[in-house]
């Protein structure tokens, strides 16, 4: 499907003020993740995944430092990486769920991971650089959705393994913010529990 190309703004110039949007809005109500297994083709093409990504990094970031990186990871390097990363998981305190989670890395049509690569020492404190990162995550998730995509955020233990950070490219002082993964669902994905508003929202006059 040809779509219009995204708007393009320099530097400086007026952006369009929001416009109330019940479609949108509407896709806020029914956003639900995908589990990563179940994510079959299609997939974004080459055009739409530019669309995804520049409306990902669209993201609020304290300082404008940008302290994340996207690594588009093609399905052979996927392959590979789920390869390297096997003898890992039989080490996993649960080696059968842990090699059986690397499923989840080479079953969707495209997968974007997002490092949190904070600039050490900055003004700007750290936690703040990371949670940037994981609104790059979540605008990934929007955009995907918004070109007719289901998708799934994942980290799992091989972002959080010492020796499994070094066979991703993952350097000291980064930390993977996600998996980003997207394809299509083939079913309806089912409502989960959410919270209720008044467990987790006060009112303060
Ligand atoms: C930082 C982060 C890491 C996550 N990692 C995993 C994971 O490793 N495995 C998993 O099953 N879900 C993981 N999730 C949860 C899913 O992405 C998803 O949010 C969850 O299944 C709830 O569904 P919903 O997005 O439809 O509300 C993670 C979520 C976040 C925010």
């Amino acid at each position: 499907m040809t779509r219009p190309a995204l708007p393009r703004f320099a530097l400086g110039d007026p952006l369009p003020p929001p416009t109330a949007s019940d479609e949108l809005r509407l896709r806020l109500a029914t956003r639900r993740s995908a589990p990563a297994q179940a994510l079959t083709p299609p997939g974004p093409s080459a055009e739409e995944l530019e669309d995804i990504l520049t409306l990902g990094v669209r993201s609020p970031d304290h300082g404008k430092l940008f302290p994340w990186r996207l690594v588009v990871l093609g399905h052979q390097t996927r392959t590979e990486l789920a390869g390297l990363l096997t003898p890992l998981a039989a080490l996993q305190p649960q080696p059968d769920k842990a090699k059986a989670v690397l499923g989840k890395l080479t079953a969707a049509p495209v997968t974007i991971l997002v490092v949190s690569a904070p600039v050490p020492s900055h003004k700007v404190p750290e936690w703040e650089q990371q949670l940037s990162a994981g609104a790059v995550c979540m605008n990934l998730e929007h955009a995907a959705h918004a070109l007719g995509y289901a998708s799934s955020w994942i980290t799992d233990w091989y972002s959080y393994d010492p020796q499994a950070l070094d066979i991703l490219d993952v350097e000291g002082g980064e930390q993977v913010a996600g998996f980003i993964h997207i394809g299509t669902l083939s079913e309806a994905p089912l409502e989960r529990p959410r919270p209720e508003l008044a467990d987790k929202v006060t009112y303060r006059p």
